[in-house]
């Protein structure tokens, strides 16, 4: 800054020179309007406005001047500011109008968007049926129980009076767990069926024993439409003092009426397993056509292809000798067991008409079983 000096003469003052001024003034009206954003339009500000700037650096001048001279420099120097100033202004509520219609743009939510790309999943239906089952069940004070899927042979055929040459032992129906040393008689087994269970129950439980084991299986099947060489089964073994077959078909009437309505009642068919005895085969009463259709042509049923009963699964009083097997004297308890696909089961609920459907994992199939609980 000049020293005061009454005599200057403010045409004298470079920086107050008109043209100066005119230039200075320009020069930020051009910065301005070429800032394409408010970051570039604050660097502007800085260089035209600021302390530094042409147009403050004259301002300061000013005060230097002789009183007669103030009036006029004051005055082409404030114009130009104040012209600046309103430019400045203006530029930046465009920018600031520009911005915000970008961030409109960019930050939009489309809420019409799917939300559910990953969609969460579903328990499976096997899953779910087990454990409604299981509820059934522990509602009449039965214990869920549960056994290894990879079992010994022992537990699988032998204690549950499978002898050596019976069929189901062939390796037709089992699949053989070889070895780690590779000889293929291991002694391991995937197991064929959940009666295992009924053997580890009874060998670390005493009578009186209610338990239920919803359970995968396994059974060296070809998968299609019907077979499916992994399955699930539910088996039910009670040991006390007195049971009989009466209370196994109170037992089994009661578990068809919660699974498939009120009323629905089951038949047995003699038959044979090695660890019941007598056994027999349980069927359930349609629950379509509650055995209407049978010989009525007129309303065929497709549930039960007009025979009235539905194959359900197998049953039977345990053999004495599983129950010497385990260590319960059989003069004493006697028991009564039920083995019945899951599958099936779910088949005739649901109207699942395909097995594969059941193990192939496609989650359209699974999700609509998924409001369950
Ligand atoms: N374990 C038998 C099967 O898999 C079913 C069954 C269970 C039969 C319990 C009688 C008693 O075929």
């Amino acid at each position: 800054m000049s020293a005061p000096n009454k005599s200057y003469d403010p045409v004298e003052v470079e920086s107050l020179k008109p043209e100066e001024v005119d230039k200075a003034r320009d020069a930020a009206l051009a910065a301005f309007a070429a800032a394409a954003d408010l970051d570039a339009l604050h660097e502007a500000k800085v260089a035209h406005t600021g302390d530094r700037s042409p147009l403050a650096l004259a301002n300061r001048e000013i005060g230097a001047l002789p009183p007669h001279a103030k009036a006029d420099a004051g005055k082409r120097v404030g114009q130009a500011r104040g012209r600046v100033n309103q430019a400045l202004a203006a530029r930046r509520e465009e920018l600031e109008a520009e911005r915000d219609a970008r961030v409109l743009v960019e930050e939009t939510v489309d809420v019409t968007l799917p939300w559910d790309r990953a969609p969460r999943g579903a328990r499976h239906p096997l899953t779910t049926i087990g454990d409604r089952i299981a509820d059934v069940f522990v509602a009449m004070g039965y214990e869920v129980a549960d056994g290894p899927e990879v079992e010994a042979e022992w537990y699988n055929f032998d204690a549950l009076n499978i002898a050596p040459d019976h069929p189901a032992r062939t390796m037709q129906d089992t699949f053989f767990v070889q070895a780690a040393d590779g000889t293929p008689d291991s002694g391991v087994v995937l197991r064929t069926h959940t009666s295992p269970v009924q053997i580890r129950t009874m060998l670390t439980r005493t009578p009186p024993i209610y338990v239920i084991c919803p359970g995968r299986v396994y059974r060296t099947d070809e998968l299609d439409a019907t077979h499916t060489p992994v399955f699930a089964q539910v088996e039910g073994l009670a040991i006390d003092k007195g049971l009989t077959m009466a209370h196994l078909r109170g037992t089994l009437d009661h578990f068809a009426s919660s699974m498939f309505g009120e009323g629905i009642v089951t038949r047995m068919r003699p038959s044979y397993f090695p660890f019941t005895e007598p056994s027999a085969e349980v069927d359930l009463q349609c629950f379509v056509c509650r055995g209407a259709s049978v010989g009525d042509p007129d309303n065929p049923c497709r549930t039960c292809k007009s025979e009235g009963w539905i194959e359900w699964g197998g049953c039977g009083m345990v053999n004495p000798r599983v129950l010497v097997a385990c260590g319960i004297d059989p003069e004493v308890y006697s028991g009564f067991a039920f083995g019945m696909g899951l599958e099936r089961t779910l088949m005739f609920r649901h109207n699942v008409e395909d097995m594969r459907d059941m193990v192939e994992g496609d989650v359209r199939f699974t999700l609509p079983f998924g409001m369950e609980i």
